[in-house]
Order: structure tokens, then sequence, then C-alpha cells
């Protein structure tokens, strides 16, 4: 085992050992290095503040991701170069273009929140070769708050900055130095990291991650900590043993075979969003409103189901496609259909040492219909109230199959089984959509929250049934808005 964390800070290699195993890269930055460019805002992944990027080598070129310091172990930088607004600058004194464009466009007022902008706006210029669309920039600053510039003079700057190229500068210039840096760091072997009962593991490969959960069945396991991050910064918790999945390659995979779409417990959302908007365009309308870029890089789907939550987005997205869980303890394996494994609320049918391994979406049927809606106060960033996913297939204008399910409306992700079984053999028609809204009366008593009330959460969860019969009844009808964003711009 190693002991020892390695990285490159900037262009400046670091060995580091004998701090937290659960020290955030936020506080390492602030407190270890002096590095206070670098801003703590919510300490909880929502105001981007603390924005920074993570390079990483992929099929062969340096991938670029923006991420939130505040909810990142320290370990799980190992093997990654980590730039933050310090590094931007050129060696001889010049702002980067980036910057640059900031000053310009008057981007920044009090500067509390600019580097955090900075740094997402940099992550976004090694996405898109091209200048990316209004909504393409909205998206790469959703996650990233202003309280007084206001946005419209940075979606100004995010512009300007294709005026040249924005990917000419001394980081890219360095690149291939900085890649092989990296393949220089990468080894299989398990990093153990801290003392005690107090040990960070990071195993390299899926059976050593088999045996450290099989050893340590009380650990935390986590994968984009951007839940695991929160126990931390927000409950204060002080965690024992973690077991961390994001040196694990056969995990992060994301891969399309026999007929479905596989996808590794590591994979983040940005990692498996294209693959599943391929076949389920709404599965993938509803990632891009899934917390943010930041949150996206980081966050999984296996973690969003394993922590059980009524209101994480995509088991309901999954049940209706028919998914099914993969789990592994030890050298066995099972799986089951994804929602058998919530049992109740905060209750899944994990085994003390087993680990979610996949989860194994099926194609769509042909001549299936998909859809599904995420119900949030706002449209970026949020939290659903209710998420509504509907699966259906047919033989002329009968259903022949119906896969429904809800988050937001019990205490797990559930299907709606008498709302399905009113749809089965009926014809698709208002008839059967006002039965079907009334069945959802026999499947669902949800709770008053403070997102949303149980009357609103029954009625909004009705009237998506009856915005499913529009969308596929009569596609003409304009029911979305995610298509008329750049109405927003008017
Ligand atoms: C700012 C912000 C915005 C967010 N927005 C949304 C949103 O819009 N929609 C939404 O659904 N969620 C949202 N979340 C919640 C969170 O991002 C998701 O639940 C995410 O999918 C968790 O994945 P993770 O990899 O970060 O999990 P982690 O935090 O690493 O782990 C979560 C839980 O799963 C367990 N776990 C993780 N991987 C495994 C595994 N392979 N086997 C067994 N157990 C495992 C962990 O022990 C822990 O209990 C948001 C969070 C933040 C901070
Ligand atoms: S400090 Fe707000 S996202 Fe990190
Ligand atoms: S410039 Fe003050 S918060 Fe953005």
């Amino acid at each position: 085992m190693r002991e020892e964390i390695r990285f490159l800070l900037g262009h400046e290699p670091r060995v580091v050992r004998g701090l937290d195993p659960t020290m955030t890269v936020l506080d390492y930055l602030r407190q270890e290095e002096k590095l206070v460019g670098t801003k703590e805002g919510c300490n909880e992944g929502d105001c981007g503040a603390c924005t920074v990027v993570r390079v990483r080598p992929r099929d062969g070129r340096l991938h670029y991701e923006a991420l939130n310091a505040c909810i990142q172990f320290l370990p799980t930088l190992d093997g990654c170069q980590l730039l933050t607004v310090e590094h931007l600058g050129g060696p001889d004194g010049n702002l980067h273009p980036v910057q640059q464009a900031m000053v310009d466009c008057h981007g920044s007022q009090c500067g509390f929140c600019t580097p955090g902008f900075v740094m997402s706006l940099f992550a976004m210029s090694r996405d898109f070769e091209a200048a990316p669309s209004d909504s393409e920039i909205d998206d790469a600053l959703a996650g990233n708050l202003c309280r007084c510039t206001g946005y419209a003079p940075i979606a100004r700057a995010a512009r300007r900055l294709y005026d040249s190229d924005p990917r000419r500068d001394h980081i890219a210039a360095r690149a291939p130095e900085t890649q092989e840096a990296l393949v220089a760091l990468r080894d299989h072997v398990t990093l153990a990291f801290g003392r005690g009962a107090r040990r960070f593991f990071a195993p390299a490969t899926l059976d050593a991650l088999a045996d450290l959960v099989t050893a340590h069945p009380e650990a935390t396991i986590v994968a984009g900590s951007t839940d695991v991050g929160l126990w931390v910064t927000k409950a204060l918790q002080r965690l024992g043993t973690v077991i961390w999945l994001g040196r694990v390659d056969e995990l992060a995979r994301v891969e399309e075979r026999e007929g479905a779409v596989e996808i590794g417990a590591g994979a983040s959302y940005a990692d498996a969003a294209d693959a599943l908007a391929r076949h389920y365009p709404d599965m993938g309308e509803v990632i891009r409103r899934l917390g943010s870029v930041q949150i996206r890089n980081l966050g999984t789907i296996g973690g969003n189901i394993a922590n059980g939550s009524p209101i994480g987005d995509s088991p309901p997205l999954l049940i209706a496609a028919g998914a099914t869980l993969h789990l592994r303890q030890g050298g066995s394996r099972r799986s089951l259909p994804l929602e058998d494994f919530f049992l109740d609320y905060g209750k899944q049918d994990r085994q003390p040492g087993e680990f979610v391994e996949k989860v194994v979406v099926p194609l769509p049927p042909s001549g299936s219909a998909f859809r599904a809606y995420k119900i949030s106060k706002r449209f970026d960033q949020d939290i659903s109230a209710v998420l509504g996913a509907f699966q259906l297939g047919f033989d002329g204008a009968r259903i022949t199959e119906a896969r429904v399910a809800y988050g937001g409306m019990a205490a797990t992700p559930k299907r709606a089984s008498a709302v399905e079984a009113c749809l089965v053999g009926a014809d698709w028609d208002e008839a059967t959509v006002e039965r079907a809204m009334a069945a959802l009366d026999q499947d669902f008593a949800p709770i008053t929250d403070w997102r949303a009330s149980a009357g609103y959460r029954l009625q909004v969860a009705k009237n998506l049934l009856r915005r499913l019969y529009i969308e596929t009844s009569d596609p003409a009808t304009e029911t979305r808005l995610v298509g008329d964003r750049s109405l927003a711009h008017a």
C-alpha cells in the first residue's frame, strides 16, 4: 500500500502525508498551501466560489473538469493536476485570456465570486473549441452564483473570450509535459492515507476494492462525494474508514453492449450523460439540470442510487427504463430490478460488505415512448419536488406496456402500479388519461415539506400524465421550457 498522495499543484509536484484524510481540497488550498484565491461561500457545492479544475489523462489527452473544492476530499487529487485561479496568469505576469475578458467586460464588482467564475470559464474554454451558444454558456455557469455584478457582463465575457483563441495559453503549451508527469504518477497500488481508525483507502482495481469493502464492511464508500462531502462540511461528521471508488478504471466505464447501456458505479453524470441521452433524450435533459457542471463532473448515478434518497433524480428515470442494478460482495455478484433495491425510507437492499458495481439500462424497445419531467422551483441547480418518468409501449393505439415511476411522491422512488394497471391494454386517449390521473390517488400519499405541499405534489404528478399524453399524441403542441430558453435572452 502507498501512504502518500501524489499530484501536481499547477506544475509543481506535491507529495502529501500526515493530513486529515477527509480534509477538503478547499481547506488544503487555503490552510496548507496559503492559496487563498479559491473562496469559501456555501461550503456545500451550491455557489461555485470554490471552483477549481482537475486535469486527468484520458484517451490519450488531458481532460479538464471544473469541480467544487469544498466537497472534494484531498486524497481524491491523487494522480491528477489541480489548477486554481493562481495558476492561470502567464509566467510573464499577463492575465489569462479568461481573466482579461472578465476585466474588459466589467464582469466583477466585489470579486468574491470571480475566481470561481474564472475557473468555470477556463474549464468551458477547454470543452469548446468554437464559441459556445448562449444556452451552453448558461449551462457552463449554472453552478456559479454572483450577488452583485449580475450575469449579463459575465456572459458577455464568456462570448468575448472567443474573439481570439482562449485555448492558446501557457497551460496548453505545457500539456505534453503535464501528460507525461501524470502518466508517471499512475500506479496500481492501493492508496491508504491516514492512520488507525481514520483511513482513506483508494484501491486501483475492482478486486482490490471488493477485498477492502469485505474487510471493512462498516466503511463509508465514496464515489463523487457530492452527498458524503456535505456530511463532513455541514453535518460535521468525522468519518472513520473511507473507501473511494475513483481510482478503479473498471467502474468508470460507460459501455453500450447487448442492447443496453452499462454504467459503472464510478462513472460521473458527465461521463454517462451522452450515452443515455442518445437513446433517451429526456434523460439527457434531466441530467443537464441535475446540479451544475461542477456537480455532474463529480457525482455518480451509482451514488444517487446507493444513497436511496426519495428525491434523487436518476432512480425514477432508470426504473421507468427497466434498469437492473448489479451488486458485488467479495467474489459474488447479484442483480435485481432497480425498483426492488429501495425497501423503505433510508433502507436499501444492500448487505454490509456489498457495493454497487454497475447499473444496466436496456435500450428503449422500438416504437415505445419515453418521457421524463423534473419539477423544481428553479430551472438549474435545484432539487426536484417531483420527478415523473414514463415508458409506454404501443400496438397501434393500444398500450401494451407501461412503466411509470415517480420521485418525491413517497418514502422511496416508486412505480405507480395502479396507474400502470389502468394504462396497459387501454387505448391511449383522453378517457384513459383521466382514469390514470385518478388512479394516482391509490399509488401515492405524498408529504408536505418545504419543497412542495402534498396537494401540489399530487396535482403536478397527475398533470405530468396529461403532459405525457399531449406530447405523445400531439407533438406539435409546445409543452417544454427546454428549447424555448432562447426567449430568456430576447
Ligand atoms: C449542489 C448540489 C446539487 C445537487 N443536485 C442534485 C440534483 O439536482 N438531483 C439529484 O438527484 N441529486 C442532486 N445532488 C445530490 C448528489 O449530487 C447526488 O445524489 C449524487 O448522485 C451522489 O453521487 P456521488 O457519487 O457524489 O455519491 P457519494 O456522495 O460519493 O455517495 C452517496 C451515498 O452513496 C454511497 N455510495 C456511493 N457509491 C456507492 C457504491 N458504489 N456502492 C455502495 N454505496 C455507494 C455512499 O456511501 C453514500 O451513502 C446535489 C448535490 C449537491 C451538493
Ligand atoms: S463554497 Fe460554495 S460551492 Fe463550494
Ligand atoms: S462580484 Fe460580488 S458576488 Fe459576484
